[in-house]
C-alpha cells in the first residue's frame, strides 16, 4: 500500500471543520490522508484542544511575534518540512498567506470557504461578513466552497461545493452555524480525500 498523503491543518478558532476531519479519519472516509500535524495562529484556539484529544501534535505560530510575514511563513515552512507534510489544509484559518507561501506548494493547499465562490469571497469576505453579505443582498441560496489556494483571495479551483438554503428569520450567526453544519463539515472531508487520493495517483505514475 502506498504510504499516506501527510497532512497539515491550519486553524485560528473553534475547530469544528478540524473535528470534521478528525471524525472522517476515524470512519475511513478520509483514508488516503492522515493528519500529521495541527498549526494555530491563535494561542487559544479550542482547535488545538481538539487536536490534543485525539493525539495530533500541535504548533503554535502567532503573527505577531515574528518581525515579518517572511518570519512568520519561514517559521512555518521549517514545522511542515520536518514533518514530510505534502498537503495544507485551511480550515478557519485567519491569516492571510502570502504568495511567495503560496507559489511553493502549488494544488497543495486547500481552504473552505462559507459561500458558493463566485459569491461573497476574496478580499474582505471572512467569518460572519460572508453571511452578513449574502443576507444584504436577499440570496435565496448560499453555501460552502472547498477549494485550493493560490495567489488570489478565493480565486483557485474549485473541489466541491455544497448549497444551503436561506429561510426567512435567519441572522448571520444563525446561517453560519447552519452552513458549517450542513456544508463546511460534510464537503471538506469528501474533498481532502479527493485531493489526497490524487496526490496518490500521480505517485504511483511517476
Ligand atoms: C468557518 O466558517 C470557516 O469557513 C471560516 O471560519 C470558520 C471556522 O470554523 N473560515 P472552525 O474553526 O472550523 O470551527
Amino acid at each position: 500500500m502506498l504510504k499516506k498523503v501527510s497532512i497539515a491543518v491550519f486553524v485560528s478558532g473553534g475547530g469544528t471543520n478540524l473535528q470534521a476531519l478528525i471524525d472522517a479519519q476515524k470512519n475511513g472516509i478520509l483514508k488516503s490522508g492522515n493528519i500529521s500535524i495541527v498549526i494555530s495562529s491563535n494561542p487559544a484556539a479550542y482547535a488545538l484542544k481538539r487536536a490534543e484529544q485525539n493525539g495530533i501534535p500541535t504548533y503554535t505560530v502567532e503573527k505577531k511575534q515574528f518581525q515579518s510575514q517572511i518570519d512568520f511563513e519561514n517559521e512555518i515552512s521549517k514545522i511542515l518540512s520536518s514533518f514530510y507534510v505534502d498537503l495544507i489544509v485551511l480550515a478557519g484559518f485567519m491569516c492571510i498567506l502570502s504568495e511567495d507561501f503560496t507559489s511553493k506548494y502549488p494544488k497543495q493547499i486547500v481552504n473552505i470557504h462559507p459561500s458558493l465562490i463566485p459569491s461573497f469571497c476574496g478580499k474582505g469576505y471572512y467569518g460572519l461578513r460572508v453571511h452578513e453579505a449574502a443576507l444584504k443582498r436577499g440570496v435565496k441560496i448560499t453555501g460552502a466552497t472547498v477549494h485550493f489556494v493560490n495567489e488570489i483571495p478565493d480565486g483557485g479551483e474549485i473541489i466541491y461545493q455544497k448549497a444551503v438554503k436561506i429561510k426567512k428569520n435567519d441572522t448571520p450567526e444563525i446561517l453560519q452555524k447552519r452552513v458549517m453544519e450542513q456544508a463546511e463539515q460534510k464537503i471538506l472531508p469528501l474533498a481532502v480525500e479527493k485531493v489526497c487520493a490524487n496526490i496518490i495517483k500521480g505517485r504511483k505514475n511517476k
